[in-house]
Parts: structure tokens; sequence; C-alpha cells
């Protein structure tokens, strides 16, 4: 008689699209924390890890070294993100661990956000909506809520990754000189962009669009110097992480003028307080961290999440490895 092989246990730490739960159901023992957009306390993550095969966890959900500790049977962490910076990926590469991400498929509905963020942050559209909601709108007005032009204006992108050249396409179309900072020193023929260095990134935009990973290079990188650095008339867009800008710097730069605006999806921490003074100031755009937050996207976010562990699972090479 053949012995049926228990099926490899697997943590979903939040309801994800069913398209991507779909995948799972017969191939894994899953357990799902489903409660109320809360997410799984640390408590509840300990109690399940000395059981798990596998991960599927969220940007909110910090695996680090005392979860692996916890975990010595884990195969897998599947991040449902593109971005990873709430995971110790040297520690668990130390224990064998894969960790996956999710890029590409939430790529181009990142960029839309952004470039919404581009778009009401220049032209004050946050601040206009709450003018008409308030019942404060007397008249059309030659001098009401003027704001920055986008069309034809100089973007300076940090970090020309995927989602950073999507806005730079988005860019194209609205006639945008377009310059780019990082690592490769070179100019991108796709989308005209030029490479220059940080300082002069800085100085030369209009608006400056942030697109790299948070790691310690690039932690608090938009910081009370920066921004000295910045045109009075300048807005910053941030839908990468919040950890990228020193928040009680930005509360002061547009406070006092030093640039005119900003456009924020990210926070830190996340959820944001809602007394924290940045979010006094009527300069500011903020969103709840939507970047993929379009249903395709985060349809293809769970399917490409189930494929990444299911492969480790199943002796594969995933779709999209982090680690080595
Ligand atoms: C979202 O911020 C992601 O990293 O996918
Ligand atoms: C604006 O609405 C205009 O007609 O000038």
């Amino acid at each position: 008689m053949t012995q049926k092989s228990a099926k490899p246990k697997v943590l979903v730490t939040r309801r994800i699209p069913e398209k991507g739960l779909a995948l799972l159901r017969d191939r894994v023992e899953l357990d799902i924390w489903d409660y109320d957009e809360v997410p799984i306390p640390q408590e509840e993550l300990y109690a399940r890890a000395p059981h798990l095969d596998g991960i599927i966890a969220l940007l909110s959900d910090s695996m680090d070294k005392d979860f692996f500790f916890r975990a010595p049977k884990l195969k897998v962490v599947s991040n449902y993100a593109v971005g990873y910076d709430n995971i110790q990926v040297a520690e668990a590469a130390k224990r064998h661990i894969v960790v996956t991400n999710t890029p590409d498929v939430l790529t181009e509905a990142t960029a839309d956000i952004a470039f919404g963020l581009i778009l009401g942050a220049s032209r004050r559209m946050g601040e206009a909506e709450r003018l008409v909601r308030k019942g404060a709108w007397k008249s059309w007005g030659p001098t009401l809520l003027l704001g920055q032009d986008v069309y034809g204006a100089t973007l300076g992108i940090v970090g020309l990754g995927r989602i950073g050249r999507a806005v730079a396409r988005r860019a194209r179309g609205f006639s945008m000189k377009i310059l780019h900072t990082g690592h490769t020193q070179e100019d991108d023929p796709e989308t005209g962009s030029r490479w220059v260095p940080l300082e002069e990134l800085l100085a030369s935009s209009d608006i400056l669009s942030l697109h790299c990973p948070l790691n310690e290079d690039t932690r608090h990188l938009i910081n009370r110097n920066t921004l000295k650095l910045m045109k009075p008339s300048a807005v910053l867009v941030n839908t990468g992480r919040g950890g990228l800008v020193h928040q009680e710097d930005l509360y002061e730069a547009l406070a006092r003028g030093v640039i005119t605006a900003a456009g924020l999806d990210v926070f830190d921490p996340e959820p944001f307080p809602a007394d924290h003074p940045l979010l006094s100031l009527e300069n500011v755009l903020a969103l709840p961290h939507i970047g993929s937050a379009s249903v395709a996207a985060r349809e293809g976010m769970a399917v490409l999440a189930a494929e990444n562990l299911l492969a480790v699972l199943e002796g594969r090479e995933p779709p999209c490895r982090v680690t080595p």
C-alpha cells in the first residue's frame, strides 16, 4: 500500500485574490489569515512558524531572523510585492530559504499612480477637491489654485528600473525632458532619459519621482540637505517606500517653501498617523500605498506569488527569485 505523502503547509498572511489561492488549494494545506484587513499579530505568526513549509507574506510582515529561527522547516518566503525590504534576505539565504517577489505584473499600475501623483500634486488636485467639498469654491478665479505645469517640465527619476522606466514612457507623452540617476550611469535610449549625478538631478528637476528600492544606501535619500538642492517650485513624488524620505525634513521643506508640493503613496510607518504634521499641509497629496491596487495587477501578483511558492515547494526554479 502506498502512503499518501502529506501536503506542504502554507500560510498566506492575508486574503489575496482567488486566482492565486485557486492554484494552491489542491497542492498545499492552506491557512489564510483573514481578519478584517489587520496584519497577522506576531504571536499568531510565531505560533504557526514551526509547522510551515512556505509562506506568502505581505510587505507589512517582518520576515526576520527571529521568525526564521522559529520556522526550521520553512523553504520559501513568497513576497506578495515587488519590494522586499520587509525581509532579511541574507538571513533567509543563510538558512537556504528561497525568497521570491512579484515584479512586472504591477509595473504599469504603479506607474499610473506615480503619474497620477505627478499631475495631482503639481496641479494641487487634493487641495482643490477639499475646497469644493468644503463649500469654499466662490467663483472661477484667475489666480485660484495655480500650480506647476507638467507638460514640458523636467522629470527627474531616481532609479530607472521597471517602474521608473514605465513612468518615463508616460512622461514622453507629456513632452517632458527626462533625467535619471542610478547605479548604471547610462543614458536610456528607449525613453530618451539622460543619466546625471544625484546633485544635478535634484537641481534640474521640476518633478522628482522616486523608484529605487529601500536599503541602507537609499534610506533618507531625501533629507534636509538634498531637499535644499531642489528648486522652490519642485514637486516630489514617492511611490517607492516611505523610508526613502526623511519625513520631518520634508515637512519642514514643504512648510517653508523649500519645495512646492509632494505626492506620497508610501509612508514610514504604514498606516501613517493622521495627526502627523505632514498631513496638516495643503501641499501634500497623500494616498494609502495603492500603487499596485488595480484589479488586474493584484490578480497578477496573486498568481505569480502562488507560482513562485509552488515552484520552490515542488523542487522547480521559481519565476522570480530574490535570494542568490
Ligand atoms: C508595493 O509596494 C510592492 O513592493 O509591491
Ligand atoms: C477655463 O476653464 C477657461 O475656459 O479658460
